[in-house]
């Protein structure tokens, strides 16, 4: 199940229209849980990779815990998969940067930043500033993995240790 779950993790990299595209990112604030929708920048030997602006809510919320987990309903399989993960934050990634469409780039460096409050909705002015590009770097160290068959429903929980992943079916 593992190997599906990470197939669809990849195409949402590559494929636009793949629920995997869209992930629901969690991460754990001050005042409680935090999810909020993400796009799937990355997959590559368990990290998964997202993109954000470095004064986001987010951030500080990883800054001062590294957990956080992604979430990710996939309807044509039938299948809903749940990672947990330690985050990394990169900041000053000029080739990732250089990477980023010009017109893209508009979501890093607003003025004012994530969550201040403003008059009206327009008075806020979107900036492209490299120094508020954020990579975050999504180690995953477990997986929770359901598949709603048409006979029975089956869940396996996996865990990434020295040895690699080990884990297996639990009921569901
Ligand atoms: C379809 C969609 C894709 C999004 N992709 C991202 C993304 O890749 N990175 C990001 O930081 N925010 C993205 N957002 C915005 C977040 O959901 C969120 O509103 C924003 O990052 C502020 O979250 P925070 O205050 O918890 O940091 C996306 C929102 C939507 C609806």
């Amino acid at each position: 199940m593992r190997a599906a779950a990470w197939q669809a993790m990849a195409r949402g990299v590559a494929d636009r229209r793949s629920p995997a595209r869209h992930p629901t990112l969690a991460t754990i604030g001050p005042d409680g849980p935090q999810a909020r929708t993400v796009v799937l920048r990355g997959w590559a030997g368990d990290v998964a990779e997202v993109h954000t602006d470095a004064a986001s809510a987010k951030l500080a919320e990883l800054r001062a815990d590294p957990r956080a987990a992604l979430h990710v309903w996939l309807p044509k399989q039938d299948m809903q998969i749940r990672l947990s993960a330690t985050v990394g934050i990169v900041l000053n990634d000029a080739d990732r940067w250089t990477r980023i469409p010009e017109g893209a780039r508009i979501v890093y460096g607003g003025d004012p930043t994530p969550g201040v409050p403003l008059h009206a909705a327009e008075d806020f002015r979107p900036g492209r500033d490299f120094g508020r590009f954020a990579v975050l770097r999504l180690s995953i160290t477990r997986a929770d993995l359901v598949h709603l068959g048409a006979d029975m429903h089956r869940r396996a929980i996996l865990g990434r240790g020295a040895d690699g992943w080990t884990g297996g079916w639990v009921a569901p």
